[in-house]
C-alpha cells in the first residue's frame, strides 16, 4: 500500500514511519508541517529509504493537500498530525483548533473528493485511519471501569476538545458520505524521540541534570502507559485489518499514578547512574495543579486485542528501561532542544502527561 501518514515527523508518527519502512512493504508519503514537535532525525533510516517521501505541508492547506493526493495516489491515510501538548492548549488554544479541527476537516474534504474518483477496486480498499486519544472520554474516578469503544465523549481541555471535534468529523464523513474511516483512541505513549516537555522525558532529563522534578498536585493523577513502538505496530494493524466505521481503543493495561511514574524514573536512573548526592526522588517537588487536570484515564483494550490480534510487547518497566537507555545514548538530539526551549519558561511548570 501507499500510505499517506500525516505528522510522520512527530513522536508517534515517526515510530509509525520507522515501523512501516522496517517491517512492512508499504511505502509512505509523510506530510508534516515541521512544527517545534517534529524531528526529521526521528525517521532514522526511513528518511533515506526509496519507500519514504517527506512533504513539508500544512494539513489545513486545501490546495497543498489536493496536490499531495493527486500526485501520490495513496491507498490509505494514517492521520496523526495535530497539536498535542495539553499545557500549550491551555496557554493558547488557537493552533489546536486550526490544526486539529480545521486541518482534519480539510484532509477529510480532500480525501473524500479523491476517494469518490477512484476505480471500484481501489475505492473498496481505501482507508482513512484517524489517530486519537483517550482524553476525549473525559476523566475517570478512582474505581470507575476503564474507557472502551462505547464510552460517551466528555472532553475537558482545549486539546481534548479539539481532538473530540476531529473524531466527530471523521465519523460524520463515514456516516454521511460513506468515506471508509476508522478511528483509534489511545492512552499516553512514551518512548524514543519524545519531545522533552512531556512527563517522562521532562522528568528523566531533569533528574539526570539534578534539577527539581515538578509534579502537578499531589501526583495521584493516573494514566495508562503504552510504549510508542508497540503503539506503532497496533496502528498499522488497525489500518491493515480494521473494520470500516469501527473504533479501536488501544491500551497497555499499565496504569500508574504520575508520582509512581516519577519514582520509577528516579529508581531506574539511580540504578544506571547513581547520584553521589543521594536518591533522585529527593528532587521531587509538588507544584500547583494544572487547571482542570483530569484525574484518571485508562482504556480497556479487550476489543482491539481480540479483533485485530494486537497486544503491546512491553510492560511499563521494560519500556521505561529501553526509553532511559535511549535518552542516555542520544544526548545530541535532546541537549540542543533543552537548551533552546527549556532555558526558562516551562521548567517551573508541573510535569504531566
Ligand atoms: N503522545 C501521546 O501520548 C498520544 C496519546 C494518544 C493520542 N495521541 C495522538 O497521536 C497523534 C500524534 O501524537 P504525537 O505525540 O506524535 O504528537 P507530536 O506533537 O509529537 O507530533 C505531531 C506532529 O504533527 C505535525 N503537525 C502539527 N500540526 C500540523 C499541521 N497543521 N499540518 C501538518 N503537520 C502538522 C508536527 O509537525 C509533528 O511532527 C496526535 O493526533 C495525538 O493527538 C498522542
Amino acid at each position: 500500500m501507499r500510505i499517506l501518514v500525516t505528522g510522520g515527523c512527530g513522536f508517534i508518527g515517526s515510530a509509525v514511519v520507522r515501523h512501516l519502512i522496517r517491517a512492512t512493504g508499504h511505502s509512505v508519503i509523510n506530510v508534516d508541517k515541521m512544527t517545534y514537535a517534529a524531528s526529521e532525525a526521528a525517521l532514522e533510516e526511513a528518511a533515506t529509504s526509496p519507500r519514504h517521501l517527506l512533504v513539508r505541508a500544512d494539513i489545513a492547506d486545501h490546495a497543498a493537500m489536493a496536490q499531495v493526493f493527486a500526485t501520490h495516489q495513496p491507498d490509505a491515510v494514517m492521520h496523526l498530525a495535530a497539536e498535542t501538548h495539553v499545557d500549550r492548549s491551555i496557554d493558547g488554544p488557537g493552533p489546536f483548533i486550526q490544526s486539529n479541527v480545521v486541518g482534519t476537516y480539510t484532509l477529510l474534504d480532500v480525501a473524500l473528493s479523491y476517494w469518490k474518483a477512484l476505480d471500484p477496486a481501489r475505492k473498496a480498499a481505501f482507508r482513512f485511519h484517524h489517530i486519537s486519544t483517550d482524553e476525549v472520554f473525559g476523566a475517570l474516578g478512582p474505581s470507575d471501569a476503564p474507557f472502551n469503544e462505547h464510552t460517551p465523549y466528555d472532553p475537558r481541555s482545549p486539546y481534548s476538545a479539539s481532538k473530540a471535534a476531529s473524531d466527530h468529523l471523521v465519523r460524520a464523513w463515514h456516516h454521511t458520505y460513506g468515506l471508509p474511516t476508522i478511528v483509534s483512541n489511545t492512552v499516553n505513549n512514551y518512548g524514543f524521540w519524545h519531545f522533552p516537555e512531556k512527563l517522562i522525558p521532562l522528568v528523566l532529563l531533569n533528574a539526570l541534570e539534578g534539577r527539581e522534578l515538578p509534579v502537578y498536585g499531589d501526583g495521584s493523577n493516573m494514566r495508562d502507559w503504552l510504549f510508542v513502538e508497540d503503539h506503532a505496530v497496533g496502528l498499522v494493524a488497525v489500518v491493515e485489518r480494521g473494520e470500516i466505521g469501527a473504533t479501536y481503543c488501544l491500551g497497555a493495561r499499565q496504569p500508574r499514578t504520575n508520582l509512581a511514574v516519577v519514582e520509577a524514573i528516579c529508581a531506574a536512573l539511580d540504578a544506571r547512574l547513581p547520584d553521589p548526592a543521594g536518591p533522585r526522588t529527593r528532587l521531587i517537588r509538588f507544584v500547583a495543579d494544572r487547571p482542570g487536570h483530569d484525574f484518571r484515564y485508562e482504556i480497556d483494550p479487550s476489543h482491539a486485542e481480540r479483533s485485530i490480534g494486537w497486544k503491546p510487547a512491553h510492560d511499563f518497566t521494560t519500556g521505561l528501561g529501553r526509553t532511559i537507555d535511549w535518552y542516555l545514548a542520544n544526548r545530541s538530539w535532546w541537549e540542543p532542544i533543552r537548551a533552546a526551549r527549556y532555558a526558562g519558561e516551562r521548567l517551573g511548570k508541573g510535569a504531566a502527561a
